[in-house]
Formats: C-alpha cells, sequence, structure tokens
C-alpha cells in the first residue's frame, strides 16, 4: 500500500525537517515521499532543559524533551504552511494514553494536507518523557486501535517503535491493532559524559542515539519484522545518510525510508541519496526498486535463506 502511493521512498524522520521551512530553501519538498513532522501532543510542550543535542563518535545524542507547539498551535501556524505547498504530511502524534492519540487522530483526521500520521510508540526516552511514551504491547496496540477508531477517513497509520527484544511482538501486535505500516526504529538509549565538567552531557541525564552508530541496529530490526510478518510495510530509519544505505533498508524488507540525522548536517540530503540511489541500481543494471523489498532475503538463486 505505501510503496504505490509513494512517490518516492524518501521520506523525513519525525523531528529532523524542523517545521518545513527551514528545508525549503535546499529542497523542494514535493518531492519527498512525505514530510514527517516532529511529535505532537495536545498541550504545546516547553521540552527538556539544553543542551538537547550533542554529537557523538559515529551519530547524535539528543533529548528534546518533546518540545511542540501543541495541536493548536501546530494547526494554527505550521501545517497551513504546508498544506499550501502541497507537501505530503505525515504528522507524528505522542500521547499518554490511548485517549489521546486518540484525541489528536480525530482533530487532525480531517484538516486539509495530513496525508498520514505517525504514532511515536518509541521507548527509548521513556524516563525523560515519563508517561509520553508507552512500549508494552498491550498500550501500543490500544492507542493504534483509539487511533483506528477515531480517524472521521482512511489514513495511512503507522507505527514507530524502539529497537527491544519484544519488537517483533509489537509489531505483530500493532499490525492487529490495524496500523498499515511500522517505522523501524526511533533510535537506541544513550549517555555521553561533559570532557570539562564531567556531568552528563544533555540537560537531563540520558537521551537517544541516532545516526550512523545505529543503521546496523536499524537494518537488523527491518530484517526481523519483515521475515516474521512479510506482508507488514516497513518504514526504515536509522543512520542513513546514502544511496547504498537506502538498497541495505530496501533489501532488509523496508518499503520506504526516514532521514533523520542526515537533515542536521546537509539539509538537501535527500536530494543527494535520491540521485545515490538511482546510481546504485544503474550500477547493478536495475531500475526496479520495489524488486529489492525484502530481496536479501533470498539467496541469488531466489531461495529463502
Ligand atoms: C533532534 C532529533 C529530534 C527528534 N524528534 C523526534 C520526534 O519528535 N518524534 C519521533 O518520533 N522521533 C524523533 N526523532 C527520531 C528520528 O525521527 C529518527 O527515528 C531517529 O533519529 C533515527 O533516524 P536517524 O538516525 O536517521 O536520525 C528525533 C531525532 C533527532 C536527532
Amino acid at each position: 500500500m505505501l510503496g504505490t502511493r509513494l512517490a518516492t521512498p524518501l521520506l523525513t524522520a519525525a523531528g529532523c525537517g524542523g517545521t518545513g521551512r527551514e528545508l525549503e530553501p535546499h529542497l523542494d519538498l514535493t518531492t519527498l515521499g512525505a514530510f514527517t513532522t516532529r511529535s505532537l501532543t495536545l498541550d504545546a510542550s516547553p521540552g527538556a532543559p539544553a543542551p538537547r543535542l550533542v554529537e557523538t563518535a559515529s551519530g547524535v545524542l539528543w533529548n528534546t524533551g518533546g518540545q511542540n507547539p501543541g495541536l493548536q498551535g501546530f494547526l494554527a501556524s505550521e501545517l497551513p504552511w504546508l498544506a499550501q505547498r502541497q507537501v505530503r504530511v505525515v504528522v507524528s502524534l505522542a500521547g499518554g494514553t490511548p485517549g489521546e492519540y486518540a484525541e489528536l487522530a480525530r482533530r487532525l483526521g480531517n484538516a486539509p494536507g495530513v496525508w498520514g500520521l505517525e504514532l511515536n510508540l518509541a521507548t527509548a526516552n521513556r524516563e525523560d518523557h515519563g508517561r509520553r511514551f508507552c512500549d508494552e504491547a498491550y498500550h501500543a496496540g490500544k492507542a493504534v486501535a483509539a487511533v483506528r477508531e477515531a480517524l472521521p477517513r482512511t489514513l495511512p497509520v503507522l507505527a514507530k517503535l524502539a529497537p527491544g527484544p519484544g519488537l517483533v511482538d509489537v509489531a505483530g501486535v500493532v499490525a492487529r491493532a490495524g496500523a498499515d505500516a511500522v517505522v523501524l526504529v526511533h533510535g537506541a538509549p544513550g549517555l555521553a559524559f561533559d570532557p570539562t565538567t564531567w556531568r552528563p552531557a544533555l540537560g537531563t541525564v540520558a537521551g537517544t542515539v541516532s545516526g550512523p552508530a545505529v543503521l546496523a541496529q536499524a537494518l537488523r530490526c527491518v530484517w526481523q519484522v519483515h521475515a516474521a510478518l512479510p506482508q507488514l510495510p516497513v518504514i526504515g530509519a536509522g543512520g542513513v545518510r546514502s544511496g547504498f544505505d537506502v538498497v541495505q533498508m530496501l533489501l532488509s524488507g523496508a518499503r520506504a525510508v526516514e532521514l533523520g540525522t542526515a537533515l542536521l548536517r546537509e539539509p538537501a540530503a535527500p536530494v543527494r541519496i535520491a540521485e545515490e540511489l538511482r546510481e546504485e541500481l544503474l550500477r547493478h543494471g536495475t531500475t526496479d526498486l520495489a524488486g529489492l523489498i525484502g530481496a536479501g532475503h533470498t539467496t541469488s538463486r531466489g531461495e529463502p535463506r
């Protein structure tokens, strides 16, 4: 379903493309598969104390604390700007309860410009976000079912999950609850210290690691979920920064890919990566992107691995 409805397989990842305005000078947002917003809550949130992002050896450690303008602020000043430009918008939602997810979905479901909803069900920041995130399959399933029921029209519902030992089970639960796809992954829990103060480098103790450090982990998550649930569309996220990284995600089973940290340093990364992807395919004598999805799960003779 997703592969055919997206113009290209490259989306932005939640929280990494600002409001869209920041990216606009660098790329035509309508060429993206979709633009994903930062996670929205019902009420505006000031977020975590600074610093919220530090560089580590192979990625960033971050904790925004869920800073966002709240539903009203988003509807008043962010969504209209994106809708006017006909950008396909995936709105990321963060609720503390299934009822909060449902309320957000109800009020966004008919808003012009909303192409899909992504439910942030990840736990990586749990200790800092407190009740905002839920990991247990039970809560994740309830949140997806509540959103499905609340939606006034048919919209893609994506469930974004954090890596973890129960990932395949959670993916199965959210799929049965009505998710159209899972987004894997949100990043991994992490910690870094400030070399001068010897205190934790973020304003909170822990954060989430994103960027190249999590690519291999994300690929494995995509692979495992695709192997267990081959009918469930997967969108890969985590450390993608080249055309070959996209190929790896597709071979593992992803139908599309979200770009996050890559945008922070290089806002035009989707343009370069799309070009590299075309070159990768040409080098391998194919233009059949769809043929790559899950192809890593079979041998060159087409037998299952
Ligand atoms: C600064 C920053 C803010 C983020 N904010 C959100 C967010 O609001 N909601 C969410 O679901 N994920 C958020 N993420 C996670 C990304 O969407 C993505 O899943 C993760 O960073 C892994 O992809 P990447 O390695 O390409 O960045 C954020 C990541 C970063 C670096």
